[in-house]
């Protein structure tokens, strides 16, 4: 049967391991000059309703060298963009390709897309959800702590798509997450609720980001308004004021605390530019390992 990552939920815990031993090898292959074209022959279609720099890259430079190759489809060149059912499109996608990435606004199209696919489909980010991300985003604080497990990890800022994978992630593998979010922008409650019940680790929520950030091993940030957004830019820049990553906040974490981002970020908004770019920052290897993530992804459902 085909197997799909919609969300992180798809997976189980030993799905995780098996993805980052992968990664960490395809990443070592990689540095060695090893090739490795496990996917020789192999194509993947990837659909873009959204903009992206990383994770276009990312998936068809790993596809390349896999030895497949990757077809970015804008959905404004496509039918898709002229109304071309979900159902047709990936139908027709199945015989074509053997996977499909999607990044597009509602979750419920791509879980649509792949009911109708008989190929695997990989959600590159909804408004709900970025499973890839942290994805990846574990893999790192792997590295650079040793593991995640018992680690305190603090998330400040909008309760958006990462913080709802964050949420699916916690739910599943053992880790503390505290988060802070203004009220009125907490993360989507059902997650929420559902994740609380099969609890592995403890989440918790936060009005205050120096409470979530107390002790923390990784402080994370995402930006304050999400593609799809935009119109609400002002009203958020008031909201999100005091939800930033700055000196202050670093300091109530832990010393060897690391700073992360998903990126694209806005430098005075969601975190400042002397964090962002301060030695606690590793946001230049987060971005690369979403690269040796998603090449472990394509070669398990690929
Ligand atoms: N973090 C991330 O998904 O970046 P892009 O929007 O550039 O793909
Ligand atoms: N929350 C952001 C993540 C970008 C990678 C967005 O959806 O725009």
């Amino acid at each position: 049967m085909k197997k799909d990552l919609l969300g992180i939920c798809d997976l189980e815990a030993a799905d995780f391991e098996e993805i980052w031993q992968k990664a960490e090898k395809l990443k070592k292959d990689l540095r060695q000059g090893r090739e490795h074209a496990s996917l020789k022959g192999k194509t993947l279609g990837m659909i873009f309703d959204k903009s992206s720099t990383r994770t276009r890259i990312s998936f068809e430079v790993g596809m390349y060298q896999l030895g497949g190759i990757a077809l970015f489809l804008s959905s404004r060149d496509t039918q898709i963009g002229r109304g071309e059912i979900i159902a047709d499109t990936a139908r027709m996608a199945s015989v074509y390709l053997d996977g499909i990435m999607i990044r597009t606004f509602a979750q419920n199209d791509v879980e649509e897309f792949a009911r109708h696919a008989t190929i695997p489909v990989i959600n590159g980010l909804t408004d709900l959800l970025h499973p890839c991300q942290i994805l990846s985003d574990l893999f790192t604080i792997k590295e650079k702590k040793g593991s995640y497990e018992g680690m305190k990890v603090a998330y400040i800022g909008d309760g958006n798509n990462v913080a709802n994978s964050w949420i699916e992630a916690a739910s599943i593998l053992p880790f503390e997450l505290a988060l802070a979010c203004p009220k009125g922008y907490d993360p989507d409650s059902e997650i929420m609720d559902r994740s609380m019940k099969e609890l592995k680790s403890k989440i918790s929520l936060y009005r205050d980001p120096s409470d979530a950030a107390k002790d923390a091993d990784v402080l994370y940030t995402d930006v304050w308004a999400s593609m799809g957004q935009e119109a609400e830019n002002e009203q958020r820049k008031k909201v999100f004021k005091n939800f930033k990553i700055n000196a202050q906040v670093l300091k109530k974490a832990k010393k060897d605390a690391i700073v992360m981002h998903c990126l694209p970020a806005h430098r005075g908004e969601e975190i400042t530019a002397e964090v962002l770019d301060g030695e606690q920052s590793v946001v230049i290897e987060q971005a690369e390992n979403r690269l040796h993530v998603q090449k472990a992804i394509l070669e398990i459902l690929l």
